[in-house]
């Protein structure tokens, strides 16, 4: 049954603006500004989502759909210091109350998934293990570790018999996610450079087992994640996100147009939720970089699902993108810290407030609960 039929490709129907409802997959929108996921690192005790995470993400309801900061699918699968996670009872417990928060406000909350393979470090490991990836292959550059910034280790490149344990593990994050803590369902981090994305692109992937090599070995553990998510939630529940020309975190591929239009065509028979690219407007710090190709417009005509387009957009650079379809719903990630009202503020052509950068990550309710809403513009 095709779910999707408000796609915005119909040329007999208006073109949508911001305001215009969308369906992405079994979850309805009532309008297309989408919260970006965004890295916080507030979680508490155990890696668990508090009681200002709900506050933080009930004030964002008015979003169409918020996608919440990545969150961790397995102990193995942390790079961040205070990071959630999804993998233990209290966690999903502590998930449900923000799931509850933000539907008691009328809103509606997905969790971004990951496991950040080699953008980690062994202070973030159990029991101090190196971090694994598919290919011994550091990131240049260092990290964050809560004790300074160290060097990015040599990763541990992940045997093919362990790789079906961490496709596991994605499926019963996502079951914890919709069944036992509520959310609407899960985005797959396939972007950024993270696991998943380490195994896409051929800078990071050198395997010569079935999950490296050729385009179609390179996309198998994204595809085996999705079969066994959309087993466990169904594919109406379930988003990825690429960044197909993101050179973030050491990333880079040889030929990245044909390659993420292979990927792009292997995830239409899921008739996924949606599919989040990520590739920055011009002067962005997701912009792919001087020379690349932008390959956005090309994945956008070979998906068959709603698409939501990312990076550095204003309200008119989306507005515009939407009209001209190359997207069906825009996602903004800083305008939401600041602005927990971006959709009303939108409408209302109302100016934006200024997010506090030394605030992002980590902290308290300061810069992150303590934006207020603009109560007094008429919706
Ligand atoms: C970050 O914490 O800097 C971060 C996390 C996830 C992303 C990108 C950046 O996808």
């Amino acid at each position: 049954m095709p779910q999707i039929s408000d796609t915005s490709r119909n040329d007999t129907q208006a073109a949508p603006d911001l305001f215009t409802p969308l369906r992405l997959g079994a979850i309805e929108l009532p309008n297309r500004v989408v919260m970006a996921p965004m890295t916080r690192s507030r979680a508490g005790e155990g890696n668990c989502p508090t009681a200002l995470t709900a506050e933080y993400y009930a004030q964002r309801a008015s979003a169409g759909l918020i996608i919440t900061e990545a969150t961790q699918v397995c102990d193995t699968a942390q790079g961040y210091p205070s990071t959630p996670g999804i993998h233990t009872d209290a966690q999903t417990l502590a998930w449900r109350v923000v799931a509850d928060a933000v539907h008691d406000a009328g809103g509606r909350i997905v969790t971004q998934l990951w496991h950040v393979g080699r953008i980690s470090h062994q202070r973030f490991q159990p029991n101090g293990a190196v971090p694994v990836a598919p290919s011994a292959i550091a990131a240049k550059g260092q990290l964050y570790t809560g004790a300074g910034m160290e060097p990015f280790p040599v990763p541990r490149a992940l045997e093919t018999a362990e790789i079906p344990g961490l496709v596991r593990h994605f499926a019963d994050a996502a079951k914890r996610a919709v069944y036992d803590a509520g959310l609407d369902g899960v985005e797959i981090h396939a972007a950024n450079g993270y696991l998943i994305d380490q195994f896409l692109r051929d800078r990071t992937n050198t395997r010569t087992d079935q999950y490296g090599g050729t385009v179609e070995n390179r996309c198998r553990f994204l595809l085996e994640i999705l079969e066994a998510t959309a087993h466990a939630v169904g594919a109406g529940r379930i988003g990825v996100r690429l960044s197909p020309t993101g050179v973030f975190n050491d990333m880079g591929d040889s030929d990245p147009l044909p390659h993420f239009l292979a990927v792009t065509k292997a995830l239409n028979p899921f008739n996924l939720a949606y599919l989040h690219v990520i590739e920055g407007q011009p002067g962005h710090h997701m912009a792919p970089p001087d020379g690349a190709p932008h390959v956005a417009s090309a994945l956008r005509a070979a998906f068959k699902g709603p698409f939501i387009l990312n990076g550095g957009y204003s309200r008119g650079d989306a507005a515009a993108a939407l009209a001209k379809g190359e997207a069906d719903a825009v996602s903004f990630g800083e305008p939401f810290i600041a602005n927990p009202d971006l959709p009303l503020r939108f409408r209302a052509d109302a100016p934006l407030a200024e997010p506090d950068r030394t605030t992002y990550y980590g902290g308290d309710a300061k810069g992150y609960t303590d934006y207020p809403a603009l109560e007094s513009v008429a919706a």
